[in-house]
Order: C-alpha cells, then sequence, then structure tokens
C-alpha cells in the first residue's frame, strides 16, 4: 500500500476544524496523517488541542513578520522540514500571496463558512441572515490567489431558520464543516496518494 500523504494544517484560532480532521485520520486507512499543525498566533487554542493529540507543531508568528514574503517564507520552511504534502488552511486568518497559492496549487485545501461562490471574504453567517438566505452551509475549496475563488471539493448545506441570529446559523454550519472537511482531505488525499503511487509501482 502506498505511503499516506503528509498533511499540515494551518490555523489562528480555536482550531475545531484542525480537532476534527486529526480525529479523522487516526483511522489507520485515511491516506493523509497529520504530519504538522502551524499556527501564525503564538495564542492560537488549537495549539493546545495538537499538543494534546501529539501532532507536532510550529509557531510563525505573522506580527513578526511585517514584509508578508518572509512570513510566507518562514512557513515554506517549516512545510518543507516537515516533508508536507497538502496543507489545508482551518481558520488561518491571513491572506496568503499569489506565488505561495501557486506553489501550492492543487495541493492546499480550504474551508468556508458559506455556499460558495456565495458570500466570500468575512462575517458571512450574517450576511447570509442580512441577504435574507433561506439555505447556507460551507464549502471545501482548493486555494488559488482569488480569494475563495477556488475550484469547489466539497459543499454541505443547512438552512437557515426564522429565528436564527449569527451563533445559531455558525453553529449549525459547524456541524457540518467538522464533517465536510476530513471527507474532502480524504479525496483529496486519496488522489495524491493514486497518483503518486503509479511511478512507484513502474
Ligand atoms: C470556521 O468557521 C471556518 O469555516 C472558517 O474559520 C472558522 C474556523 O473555526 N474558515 P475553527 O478554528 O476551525 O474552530
Amino acid at each position: 500500500m502506498s505511503a499516506r500523504a503528509r498533511a499540515a494544517i494551518l490555523i489562528s484560532g480555536r482550531g475545531s476544524n484542525m480537532a476534527a480532521l486529526i480525529e479523522a485520520a487516526r483511522a489507520p486507512d485515511f491516506p493523509a496523517e497529520v504530519a504538522l499543525v502551524l499556527s501564525n498566533k503564538a495564542d492560537a487554542g488549537g495549539l493546545a488541542l495538537a499538543r494534546q493529540a501529539g501532532v507536532a507543531t510550529e509557531i510563525v508568528e505573522s506580527r513578526l513578520y511585517p514584509v508578508r514574503e518572509a512570513f510566507e517564507a518562514a512557513i515554506q520552511a517549516r512545510l518543507d522540514s516537515h516533508r508536507i504534502d497538502l496543507v489545508c488552511l482551518a481558520g488561518f486568518m491571513r491572506i496568503l500571496s499569489a506565488p505561495f497559492a501557486e506553489r501550492w496549487r492543487g495541493r492546499m485545501l480550504n474551508i468556508h463558512p458559506s455556499l460558495l461562490p456565495a458570500l466570500r471574504g468575512l462575517h458571512t453567517h450574517e450576511r447570509a441572515l442580512a441577504t435574507g438566505l433561506k439555505e447556507h452551509g460551507c464549502t471545501v475549496h482548493f486555494v488559488t490567489p482569488e480569494l475563495d475563488a477556488g475550484p469547489i471539493v466539497a459543499q454541505a448545506r443547512v438552512p437557515v431558520l426564522p429565528d436564527d441570529d449569527a451563533n445559531t446559523l455558525a453553529a449549525r454550519v459547524l456541524v457540518e464543516e467538522h464533517k465536510l472537511y476530513p471527507k474532502a482531505l480524504a479525496e483529496v488525499a486519496a488522489a495524491l496518494v493514486g497518483a503518486r503511487a503509479v511511478p512507484e509501482a513502474r
């Protein structure tokens, strides 16, 4: 059997999607292992969860890098040293440059709390309510230079209920995020591992 893809998860905060990915990847037949959790904030809650789960962690503090290229070079160095194949953005609150997105094209995923292409950007739950949407949800997509616009891998839908506020709606979407992201990562990692297996088999 081919080796599993080595995934890094990039976070900035509480890391609930990260935790869902780590949990899913504990299954021996999951096609990716979580080899690294990297945060751009030293106080991100997800770092403690990752350490408890026995996953390697790195901190590259964005506030110490006024120049984005230097920040991304520091991230890339950590990804290289952990021999990362696939990157999962999970609440990572920094916009990545076009060269970085190109370098990881087809190997970097993001989860976004809306049914893209609707509601790119921030505050999606508030905007879903303000627009009067009847349906909302989340999307896992490949990262490309244009924000929240890369090819869609998977989506999950939830109803918007009459008495929702942004918190109740966000909580309903988050339950789906935690199921969707592991499924999407499994699909992408299986394809990557399969693609890699062909030359090895020759
Ligand atoms: C999630 O809603 C995700 O869709 C968005 O940021 C939030 C991160 O939450 N990109 P968590 O850190 O995974 O709990």
